[in-house]
């Protein structure tokens, strides 16, 4: 079987950073097996074929996995269904006859730069800022040189599962980024091999995090509860932990 679905859309379209932006509505039929994107994708067709500009998303696995897709749904990001990037979304998630909002995530740092596409470089600042390990490079050592304790493992696997995709941001009345650099901090810290830099790391992605704009925590929790990964707010405890343990061990220096 196959439904059909009639829809409307109110999409966001903005030339760039500097122009206003406006909603356009579009009419579409689309089949519930398609993604959101597919079905964007068949929009965009149609608006070439009339000689119209097509709406600007990004993407680029489409499994997600990369964390290039976003933009909010009816006002959420990646839309209603939990743990889903945009492009893992079904158009069975909707009903016929519904209108669907589309916007771009909006937060000061993630600057439009057409339709719903956003500049997330303020994300690669922070990891730049301390996101890594400083390790000689050479041959891979054997699995088991570096024991890791099993919960440890986890708790840290769970952490680096952050895509990057900025949802935790764009949902977050402040556009607070702590979800997102408490998963980058944590997955690091609870290995030995990120022991060494743990201290820096923190206060250095901290300071870039707060250069960047971005709002301050103030534990609403909405950013767990958007982002398609299911980063726990966990991570924000242990960025705190540690960035208080850091100004502790700078005046032990
Ligand atoms: S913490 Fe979640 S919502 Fe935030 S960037 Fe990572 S995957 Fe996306
Ligand atoms: S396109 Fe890669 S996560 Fe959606």
């Amino acid at each position: 079987m196959n439904h059909e679905l009639n829809l409307t859309l109110k999409v966001w379209r903005q030339k760039n950073e500097q122009s206003p932006g406006h909603f356009e509505t579009h009419q579409v039929r689309a089949s519930e097996h398609m993604s959101f994107l597919e079905m964007l994708d068949d929009l965009n067709v149609t608006l070439e074929q009339q000689g119209k500009e097509p709406i600007v998303f990004e993407h680029d696995c489409r499994e997600g996995i990369c964390g290039s897709c976003g933009f909010m749904i009816n006002g959420q990001p990646h839309g209603h269904r939990p743990r889903t990037t945009t492009c893992q979304l079904h158009m069975r998630e909707f009903n016929d006859g519904e209108t669907i909002l589309i916007e771009p995530f909006r937060a000061k740092p993630f600057t439009i730069i057409k339709d719903l596409m956003v500049d997330r470089s303020s994300f690669d600042n922070v990891i730049q800022s301390g996101g890594y390990i400083s390790v000689r490079t050479g041959s891979a050592p054997d699995a088991h040189s570096v024991p890791v304790r099993k919960e440890n493992a986890d708790e840290a696997f769970n952490a680096a599962a952050c895509i990057g995709c900025g949802a935790c941001v764009a949902s977050c009345p402040n556009g607070a980024a702590m979800l997102f650099t408490g998963a980058k901090v944590t997955h690091l810290s609870l290995f030995p091999q990120g022991q060494p830099e743990r201290y820096e790391r923190v206060q250095s992605m901290v300071t870039q995090m707060d250069s960047e704009d971005f709002g301050h925590c103030s534990n609403y929790g909405e950013c767990s509860l958007s982002c398609p990964q299911g980063i726990s707010l966990d991570v924000i405890a242990q960025l705190n932990q540690d960035l208080l343990l850091s100004s502790y061990m700078k005046r032990k220096d």
